[in-house]
């Protein structure tokens, strides 16, 4: 069995290649400049304009679909929905019989401009002619420890204290897109978050003590329909399994009780 991995070069694609070896898959993976690995037939495929697309889809059974452009505007809706558009066309057209598509828990409830075009892809999957499962994560953490770092520019770690977060490893969840791909086609959507659900304030404190930083929390309430859906849990979910690695682990892993102030 062959399957397509698009973004493949990315934080998840990274995660799932050997996995998807593992299962004994063989795998064509997309990036948008030329790569070499033996384990592995990279091919050049740009979403933003549909280079590569036919040839790409030629001969697989299965098409995981990890790419995006988050948050670029114009590009994020060139890439992350006409791009899927213009993938699950090429995918029907070549008979695949699977394609599973990454999303973000909380895209059809939180009013983020990224998470409507991914509620957009989502559809585009679901209306097209390939049969589909939808796997929404939640964060991973390290995309929670680039806010922070971003959030702690100036000195105090700014933001709402009360915002749910329920980070999940990625290694967990390119686990479960292969249990997910290798199970066939959900044409539904299943959740997948982190084993527990964390305010930002607990987030931020754990975050300090791993790196034996004192910088206090500056509370800034986010306003309007977008705080309200952070705070009222947008971005969690109750589905189970959930992952087992916490965001305490995470950043043992990263820091290790080392890391300068
Ligand atoms: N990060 C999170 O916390 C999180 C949580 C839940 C779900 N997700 C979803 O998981 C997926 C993967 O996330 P990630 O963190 O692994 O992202 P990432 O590291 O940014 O990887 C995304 C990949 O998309 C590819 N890409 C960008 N523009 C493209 C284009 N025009 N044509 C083709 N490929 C393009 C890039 O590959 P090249 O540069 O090699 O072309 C890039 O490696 C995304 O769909 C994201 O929405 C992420």
């Amino acid at each position: 069995m062959r399957v397509l991995v698009t973004g493949a070069g990315g934080r998840l694609g990274r995660m799932v290649l050997p996995r998807l070896r593992g299962e004994g898959w063989t795998v064509r993976a997309t990036s948008r400049r030329a790569r070499t690995d033996p384990s592995v037939e990279w091919v050049v495929v740009d979403l933003a304009t549909g280079e590569g697309l036919a040839e790409a889809v030629a001969d697989v059974d299965a098409v995981l679909h990890l790419a995006s452009s988050p948050n670029r505007g114009r590009q994020t809706h060139r890439v992350d929905v006409l791009g899927t558009r213009r993938l699950v066309v090429a995918a029907g057209q070549a008979g695949v019989r699977h394609l599973v598509y990454v999303s973000i828990v909380g895209v059809d409830r939180v009013p983020i401009p990224y998470y409507r075009h991914k509620l957009a892809a989502e559809q585009v999957v679901a209306a097209g002619p390939v049969p589909w499962t939808v796997l929404r994560a939640t964060q991973f953490p390290e995309f929670l420890d680039d806010m922070l770092r971003g959030a702690s520019r100036l000195g105090p770690v700014l933001g709402d204290p009360a915002v749910l977060a329920q980070p999940v490893d990625p290694a967990e969840v390119a686990e479960r897109l292969v249990r997910r791909l290798t199970a066939g086609p959900l044409h539904g959507i299943e959740e997948y978050g982190g084993p527990e659900v964390l305010r930002y304030d607990a987030a931020v404190r754990a975050w300090n003590a791993a790196r034996r930083s004192r910088r206090p929390l500056l509370p800034v309430r986010i306003p309007g329909k977008l705080g309200r859906a952070l705070r009222s849990g947008g971005l969690v979910t109750e589905a189970t399994p959930t992952g087992a690695r916490t965001w305490a682990d995470h950043l043992v892993d990263t820091y290790g009780g080392t890391a300068a102030r």
